[in-house]
């Protein structure tokens, strides 16, 4: 009921309003919600039952995501935006580095997508809001449609902050390197810096496609004033199509005491694995190297044995896997709903308990125990017959 009531709050904040007397008529604790949600709905929390008509009588009712109120939307290039957003004052905050996922609703379905926070913490700990800085991918589902859909003044659904927590350490010598919208997480942990004036030695690497292509320019420009170590490299890669410029040992060889630097990686696959080579060929330690992937790498490990009856104990269903589908999908092409978010192996939102079987991590070919442990729903296929507690 707290939690609620604090939502009202810190969304309302500063517009004067409170439904705080509407809420404290919500009964029973987060606990019992959670129980019943997942014995009766196969949900987090039953109040979601309700959410239609909650939201028709307010938005920031709805339960089965943090409501987060858009608050300014700004355009970066021709097709990427950052949206300031205000969540419910119950969002927890999160840590330089971080992502959370957009849960919107297009055409009657439910759609969840990872994107990082692209400003430092102190944005929500001061004024209570955060910025998501959001790329369109050309022919995706959502984003062409998220960054036409929504206007100040909407509400969206988001999850709570998760992956590890990259705020710089003090004195540390830092190298970043990033491609297209793998800026995102590194503009929140430049920030981060830059509030707690730390002055650390950092090269940004950030490599576009071409001029018109860099996201978050205004920021690294203010950013640069703020943080007198910070060395920024914008790399225009196809500005010359007949003389590119993508990344290669030259690069590195420019960055002053490499072996010494702390080295994040954000970006496509791609990009990032061939990083990670050419680190390692110039002697930087692989302890001191860090990568964020912003999509399915290739590497899909396909295992000719997978396949096999799948019973999810708690809902009494089962389904016939043939290993072409990881569990994920063939729990919701069983009917049911579990919980996820990046479908690909990072956030752990869709932990599930396996009771009994084999499973093969499709990221790694390495099956697991035949035991009772956690897996991720999203990355394992299995391998005869399993028992999931769902
Ligand atoms: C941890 C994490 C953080 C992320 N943070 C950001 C961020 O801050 N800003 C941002 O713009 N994006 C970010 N992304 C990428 C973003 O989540 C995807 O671009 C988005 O989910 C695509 O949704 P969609 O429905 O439009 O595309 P989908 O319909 O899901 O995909 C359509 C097609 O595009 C391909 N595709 C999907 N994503 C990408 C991609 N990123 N690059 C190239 N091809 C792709 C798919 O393989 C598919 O073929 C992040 C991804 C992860 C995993
Ligand atoms: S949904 Fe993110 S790890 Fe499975």
């Amino acid at each position: 009921m707290q939690e609620s009531m604090n939502m009202e709050k810190g969304v309302d904040r500063g517009q004067g309003r409170s439904y705080r007397g509407v809420l404290a008529r919500v009964g029973p604790g987060r606990d019992t919600w959670r129980w019943l949600g997942q014995q009766l709905f196969n949900r987090e929390n039953p109040a979601m039952y309700f959410d239609p008509l909650l939201e028709s009588i307010n938005p920031l009712w709805a339960q089965r995501y943090i409501p987060a109120r858009v608050e300014a939307i700004e355009a970066e290039t021709h097709d990427s935006k950052t949206l300031t957003l205000r969540p419910a004052r119950r969002w927890g905050g999160f840590r330089a580095g971080q992502h959370l996922n957009l849960e919107v609703e297009k055409d009657g379905r439910w759609y969840s997508r990872p994107f990082s926070l692209s400003c430092s913490p102190s944005h929500w700990e001061q004024d209570g809001t955060i910025t998501v800085t959001i790329k369109k991918v050309a022919d995706g589902e959502v984003t062409p449609w998220l960054l036409e859909h929504f206007e100040p003044g909407d509400v969206i659904g988001i999850s709570r902050a998760y992956g590890e927590d990259h705020t710089p350490e003090p004195g540390r010598p830092m190298l970043f390197i990033t491609g297209g919208s793998g800026i995102t997480p590194v503009l929140s942990q430049l920030e981060a810096m830059a509030d707690r004036h730390l002055r650390n030695p950092v090269t940004l690497l950030y490599f576009v496609r071409t001029d018109a292509d860099v996201i978050g320019g205004r920021k690294l420009e203010a950013l640069a004033e703020r943080l007198p170590n910070l060395e920024l490299r914008i790399v225009a890669a196809e500005q010359d199509p007949q003389n590119p410029d993508h990344l290669g040992p030259h690069h590195l060889q420019a960055v002053e005491g490499l072996t010494e630097r702390d080295c994040f990686l954000c970006g496509p696959p791609g990009l990032m694995k061939h990083a990670q080579n050419l680190l390692a060929d110039a002697g930087v330690p692989e302890e001191q190297v860090s990568s964020t992937l912003f999509a399915v790498g290739p590497g899909v490990v396909v295992t000719e044995d997978a396949g096999g009856t799948v019973y999810f104990t708690r809902s009494g269903l089962s389904a016939e896997s043939s290993g072409d589908r990881r569990l994920l999908e063939e729990a919701e092409a069983a009917g049911l709903n579990p919980r996820y978010g990046c479908r690909m192996g990072i956030c752990h939102q869709c932990s599930c308990r396996k009771t009994s079987g084999i499973v093969i991590n499709q990221q790694t070919g390495q099956p697991s125990g035949h035991g009772e442990e956690t897996i991720q729903l999203c990355i394992n296929v299995p391998q005869g017959a399993v028992e999931l507690d769902l």
